[in-house]
């Protein structure tokens, strides 16, 4: 497994927000978090990647045990997140916020990692002197996972890439993260959108505050009837 997860408590001072989650993400897999507001898919996230320290439980990277490591230590294995709400240095542009996402690569390395993010973004380079605060909500995003992909993920984690978009930029973007992932990097999606998120992924996990109630083969569990009624409105 390139990501297991066994057992996973975080707590905000004295609220629980996860207790005790399990789940594992194979190399070059799309994994789904699936949940409603407040369930604890962003806190996952962070405790994932060094945002919030795990009060219990194990992180394991690539064989490595990561729970508790600095972000940027994680961000150097592969383990790479897109923040929720897409917030960019407004006053740089995009190209800098870019180049801040290829922060751990080689000089020689980061023109190519540039031109990999213009192939899945194009509008990105046509605004690559734009300050990043006046991007539209849509090419925000794009910067957001662009900056992630300059990273060279391993894993990429993202956080509710669908959230506020037009219906075709949802396509657009889904569309996107399929093809990142036919490229070899490994997704873990956390998403509200569970219709699209359950279309990309090979297998989901239902989180309900704080605990994992429903997992398995996404396709499976499109047809579950708590599923249907919870997330899907069927
Ligand atoms: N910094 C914090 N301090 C205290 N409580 C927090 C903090 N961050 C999150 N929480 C709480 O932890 C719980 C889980 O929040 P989290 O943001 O992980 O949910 P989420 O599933 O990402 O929700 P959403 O879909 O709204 O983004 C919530 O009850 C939230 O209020
Ligand atoms: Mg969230």
């Amino acid at each position: 497994m390139l990501l297991k997860v066994t057992d996973l408590v975080v707590d905000y001072g004295a609220i629980r927000a996860l207790h005790g989650i399990s789940f594992e993400v194979a190399e070059g897999e799309i994994v789904t978090l699936i949940g409603a507001n407040g369930a604890g898919k962003t806190t996952t996230l962070r405790a994932l990647s060094g945002l919030v320290k795990p009060s219990e439980g194990q992180v394991w990277f690539d064989n490595r045990r990561i729970d508790g490591k600095a972000g940027h230590t994680v961000t150097r294995l592969g383990l790479v997140q897109v923040p929720e709400g897409r917030k960019p240095f407004s006053d740089m542009t995009v190209r800098e916020n870019l180049l801040l996402g290829g922060f751990n690569r080689s000089g020689a390395e980061i023109q190519a990692a540039m031109e990999r993010v213009f192939q899945s973004f194009p509008r990105l380079k046509e605004r690559l002197k734009q300050a990043a605060g006046t991007l539209s909500g849509g090419e925000l995003q794009m910067l957001a996972m662009g900056r992630g992909l300059m990273a060279k993920p391993r894993l990429l984690m993202l956080d509710e890439p669908s959230m506020g978009l037009s219906p075709i930029l949802v396509q657009e973007i889904f569309s996107i993260i399929s093809e990142i992932n036919r490229q070899g990097t490994a997704i873990l999606l956390v998403e509200q959108n569970a219709y699209m998120a359950l279309k990309v992924a090979a297998r989901a996990y239902v989180l309900e505050p704080g605990r994992v109630t429903l997992s398995g083969p996404a396709q499976e569990l499109r047809q579950d009837p708590r599923v249907k009624s919870a997330y899907l409105g069927e």
